[in-house]
């Protein structure tokens, strides 16, 4: 049986880059409406974990289940695994809106361009439907009167705002945030962190890498924290913040201040 309130399970999950294993077992449920923030220490593994999510990178063991719906993944003859069938991976890829450190817009289409591109070109919506929705996205992250412009003439903040409208446009089931704003000079993080705490309080299934402790603290229901490819701790961020359990957590947090 598969539980629909379950947004994503990731069981067991372990990644190796040769003989460095960056993953070693990580499992982790999102249910419909959970806001996760992974934090951790650099190296860790967070980006990885994410990027195997969504199959940018391949996992060396482990299940993934979106939306009830497991990766089928084989044996891939090196010691790895490699998917099974492309077109589950593009169709599941196809509903988890991922947004990087480094906005990663096209930059020879324009702001709107980059909005409706995937909507229009992979997923098939009709282009007059796919510019309504970009436009109200736009208008939600602040950035209508900048449909026209081309990223190079936006701000970082303003270009991360557009990665996540375009990131909205394909209707996701769970957003996937890998430190949205550290590449940001500081007076643009407050404006990005706005856009992602709105989407946080309307109840999105997010999984959030991030090194702002404030606002994780702040808009996430649950705070996995990893270390050295492991759950070291999770739990409320009350707790995790407040009254961290294990000595390696209480040594990050009492080293970001
Ligand atoms: N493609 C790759 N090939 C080899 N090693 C890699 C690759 N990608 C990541 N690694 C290694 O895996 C480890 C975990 O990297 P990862 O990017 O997941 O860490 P992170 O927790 O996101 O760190 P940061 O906070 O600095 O972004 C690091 O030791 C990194 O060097
Ligand atoms: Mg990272």
């Amino acid at each position: 049986m598969t539980d629909s309130a379950q947004a994503i399970e990731v069981a067991n999950l372990h990644k190796r880059f040769g003989p460095l294993e960056v993953l070693k077992g990580v499992s982790l449920t999102a249910r419909q409406g959970d806001v996760i923030a992974i934090i951790g220490g650099s190296g860790s593994g967070k980006s990885t974990f994410l990027r195997c999510i969504n199959m940018l990178e391949l996992p060396s063991a482990g299940t993934i289940t979106i939306h009830g719906e497991t990766i089928a993944m084989k044996k891939d003859g090196h010691g790895g695994l490699a998917p099974s069938d492309r077109r589950q991976v593009q169709r599941i890829r196809s509903r988890l809106g991922m947004v990087f450190q480094s906005f990663n817009l096209w930059q020879h289409m324009t702001v709107l361009q980059n909005v409706i591109e995937v909507p229009v070109h992979v997923l098939g919506q009709p282009k007059d439907k796919a510019i309504e929705i970009a436009e109200t996205l736009l208008r939600r992250v602040g950035l209508y009167e900048k449909r026209d412009a081309y990223p190079a003439f936006l701000s970082g903040g303003q270009q991360q705002r557009a990665a996540i409208a375009r990131a909205l446009a394909i209707q996701p089931l769970v957003m996937l945030f890998d430190e949205p704003t550290s590449a940001l000079d500081p007076e643009l993080v407050g404006e990005v962190l706005s856009v992602i705490g709105d989407l946080a309080r309307e109840k999105r299934t997010m999984i959030l890498v991030t090194h702002e402790m404030k606002f994780a603290r702040e808009v996430s229901n649950h705070v996995v924290f990893l270390d050295n490819g492991l759950i070291e701790e999770q739990g409320p961020p009350e707790v995790m913040f407040g009254a961290p359990k294990s000595e390696r957590l209480k040594k990050f947090i009492s080293s970001i201040h």
